[in-house]
């Protein structure tokens, strides 16, 4: 019999034996230790910082691939993450992916048409391929809810950027690949050194949106209405789906926002 028990691990019972008159009941137990080894690209950012800290608490093992490497800032679980300079267009996989349980790719932005495009779409089919080639078993992608917008407001390269990413994870990882579709996440960023607090409107407005929720929800129909009402996530939520996701094999395909939160709540403490 094999029976998930824990975080991250999975035990065998190999049955009780009871020997004739010979003393007590044996039971044989066999520890199948699961160590994750995740790798966070753009693990220096908002989100993939969060993403690499959750990881560190959970006992999973973190490399992160980010142009700028090491963030500048001290805390414990940064000593604890192996990070990696390099651009993923240019990157030496074999440095970066060699052993890794699961690809997280944080990486997207805002910008020209073209660089939106590129670090939105591109970016991630590139790195969705070498997680393939790799032989990955797993790959998460952080993008972004549609806000329920009219199609030709979707044309942007921001979201056809994503769009193409998620294809590019489903098609090649049908059975295990993941992507998260938040809307506003809020936790603190760090700008320049400097701490910006987004939870101070992010939490606020979520705790409002989440009380008046049965009144605003026949609104959610109506074209673009998610603008106002889609819920802000907080990014150790966005983090812990992740967790959730590199831990769970049987969590796949594309998450909502509520979805994100439940997916959090399984193994926040
Ligand atoms: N923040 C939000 O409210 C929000 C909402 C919904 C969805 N999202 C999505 O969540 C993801 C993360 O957002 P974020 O706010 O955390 O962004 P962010 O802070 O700008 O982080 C992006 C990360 O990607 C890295 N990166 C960029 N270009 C790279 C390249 N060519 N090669 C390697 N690394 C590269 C950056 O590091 P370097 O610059 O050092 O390379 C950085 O670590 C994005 O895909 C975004 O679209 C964000």
């Amino acid at each position: 019999m094999s029976k998930s028990c824990k975080f991250g691990i999975k035990c065998s019972y190999a049955g009780a034996s009871v020997q004739d008159g010979s003393g007590p009941a044996t039971i044989d137990v066999v520890a199948d230790i699961k160590s994750e080894r995740v790798v966070v690209l753009g693990g220096n950012g908002f989100v993939g910082s969060a993403i690499c800290k959750a990881a560190v608490s959970k006992g999973v093992e973190v490399i992160s691939l980010s142009r700028s490497g090491r963030p500048t800032y001290s805390a414990s679980w940064v000593d604890q993450v192996n990070w990696i300079s390099g651009d993923v267009f240019y990157a030496n996989w074999d440095e970066v992916l060699v052993g890794a349980t699961a690809v997280v790719s944080t990486l997207g932005g805002f910008g020209s048409e073209e660089q939106m495009q590129r670090i939105n779409g591109e970016a991630n089919v590139v790195a969705v391929n070498a997680a393939k080639d790799f032989g990955i078993p797993k790959f998460i992608l952080i993008s972004v809810h549609d806000y329920n917008l009219p199609s030709f407001l979707l044309q942007s390269g921001y979201f056809t950027g994503k769009r193409k990413a998620e294809s590019e994870v489903l098609s090649k990882y049908p059975n295990s690949g993941v992507v998260l579709r938040p809307g506003l996440i809020y936790g603190k960023r760090r700008v320049d050194g400097v701490e910006i607090p987004l939870d101070l409107i992010g939490a606020p407005l979520e705790r409002i949106l989440q009380a008046v929720e049965n009144f605003t929800k026949p609104l959610s129909s109506l074209p673009a209405s998610d603008l106002l009402l889609a819920s802000p996530v907080n990014v150790d939520d966005v983090a812990f789906a992740v967790i959730n996701a590199v831990t769970d094999d049987d969590f796949f395909g594309i998450f909502t926002i509520d979805q994100i939160k439940e997916a959090a709540a399984k193994v926040k403490v």
